[in-house]
């Protein structure tokens, strides 16, 4: 038998890329890839890159230093080689550019194009010298029909991506540059994946898309499923538990999808429904298509279909043209709704996009003086949730070993990590009804209640 081939893989940014990074290791393993956690002595290194916002950029370029070092120390004396790829955003958005500025990158690919990944490899392969490859083409369609059919196991709990691109066009967003438009995968495939899924053990399924809720995939039947619709057939797979989406938009939030949160028990009861600012001049210059005071009353009916729902949002301070007034609508609406996790940036101007040829920008250091009011406030609002945890009981999915000895990991509904001792090992992958004991900032610790209240793992395993 041949050696296997080392392929190191890492990812940046968001879930989608977390999904795409796990398929091209699903695309590249019938070449024989497998995968390691490290660049050294790698014979494929991917970079799967984050354009969203500048910092993440930088960072590749930075990591791009490391990886050269290893690949000078595998290929010096006649050695083997080593294929380093750019893949994703990055790449998308600057892969020409990439090309020129760091010429030991042999393969710059955006995020449509890598179901063509084993061409590109057996290409660089058979090249005589040097051969790099650019394929940054935008066939989402084409991506999905030729990806493996089958998937590997992904664990207890998995994504699935049923949309990619955006059409919203935010001013301050890369993604329907890197991503282009919004593209929904059909019905039936993303059943047939979701059953593959938990066919290999999988019990929580989150769907994933860059705007998810505006999901509009071909129906088995003709016609289209909305996302609303798509989670009702979904529930019902034998075997699925819990079912999550992410991200959505508030405009893309239909009665459908209110209704599923209603009526569907396996919908978990947590949404992350950026907002992104509370002042109305500030959302519109955005492009953001809603106001204050329609995000407000989309939370209410959410709510009201679902009393239990949270939410959680992404927050923009230092938007161009963000006044002190402005800036008071966001910590507003933030008292008002409340949010139990929440991420929140700078404004950090984007090539190409409009916001970053607008006048008025922001000065840092009021930029630094918003975030960090805005993240005390945040921060004390996802504590005070933790902290009314404590004496309530919560099904929790254990997936993981914690840190301490005899100690597991799971997620609550609302996606707090919640840390139990004394179980065992073979309650991996079970659903547990925990009775929390204890609060932090970013996790819970809990107690089992009653064993017969507990459910019996079914005999699927990850395999
Ligand atoms: N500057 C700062 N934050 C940004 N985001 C997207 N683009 C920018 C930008 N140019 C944030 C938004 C989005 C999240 C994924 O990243 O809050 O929801
Ligand atoms: Fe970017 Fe706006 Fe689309 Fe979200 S909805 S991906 S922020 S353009």
């Amino acid at each position: 038998m041949t050696e296997p081939k080392k392929l190191f893989v890492k990812t940046y940014g968001c879930q989608m890329n977390v999904y795409d990074s796990q398929r091209m290791q699903d695309v590249l393993a019938p070449l024989g890839y497998q995968s390691v956690d490290s660049a050294e002595g790698a014979d494929m290194v991917i970079l799967n890159t984050c354009h969203i916002r500048e910092k993440a950029a930088e960072k590749v370029f930075s990591d791009l230093g490391r990886v050269r070092k290893h690949k000078e120390a595998k290929e010096a004396n006649g050695g083997e080689k080593m294929i380093v790829a750019v893949a994703g955003c990055v790449a998308q958005a600057e892969g020409a550019e990439l090309m020129k500025r760091e010429p030991m990158v042999d393969m710059v690919f955006g995020p449509q194009t890598y179901h063509r990944l084993p061409e590109m490899v057996a290409r660089a392969n058979r090249a005589i010298g040097r051969n790099r490859i650019i394929d940054t083409d935008f066939p989402a369609e084409e991506k999905f029909d030729h990806l493996p059919q089958q998937v590997s196991s992904q664990g207890y709990s998995a994504f699935l991506a049923i949309q990619e691109g955006c059409d919203k066009f935010c001013t301050f967003c890369v993604v329907p540059y890197t991503r282009g438009a919004e593209y929904s995968r059909p019905g039936a495939d993303v059943i047939r994946e979701a059953r593959q899924l938990v066919a290999h053990g999988t019990r929580e399924l989150t769907l994933l898309g860059q705007n998810v809720n505006a999901y509009h995939g071909e129906a088995p039947n003709g016609g289209e499923w909305t996302l609303g619709r798509l989670l009702r057939e979904l529930a019902e797979i034998d075997g699925l538990d819990r079912i999550r989406y992410t991200t959505s938009h508030p405009r893309d939030v239909d009665d459908d999808l209110i209704s599923a949160h209603r009526d569907i028990k396996k919908l978990m009861p947590f949404l992350h429904l950026p907002v992104q600012a509370g002042g109305d001049r500030v959302l519109q210059a955005m492009n953001r298509k809603h106001t204050n005071a329609d995000y407000r009353e989309i939370a209410k009916r959410l709510k009201d279909a679902c009393p239990d729902l949270a939410l959680s949002s992404d927050f923009i301070v230092g938007f161009p043209g963000e006044s002190d007034k402005d800036f008071e609508d966001t910590m507003d609406i933030v008292r008002d709704i409340t949010f139990i996790q929440a991420f929140s940036f700078k404004y950090s101007p984007r090539p190409g996009t409009p916001a970053s040829a607008m006048e008025m920008q922001v000065p840092e250091k009021v930029k630094t003086e918003r975030i960090m009011r805005l993240q005390v406030l945040l921060a004390e609002q996802q504590l005070a949730f933790n902290r009314n945890s404590v004496g309530k009981e919560m099904d929790v999915l254990l997936e993981r070993r914690g840190k301490y000895e005899g100690q597991l990991v799971g997620k609550s509904p609302y996606m707090q990590p919640v840390h139990v001792s004394g179980l065992p090992e073979t309650a991996l992958g079970s659903i547990v009804r925990l009775k929390i004991t204890e609060a932090l900032p970013n996790s819970l610790g809990g107690e089992l209640v009653d064993a017969t209240k507990n459910d019996q793992k079914s005999e699927r395993n990850v395999a």
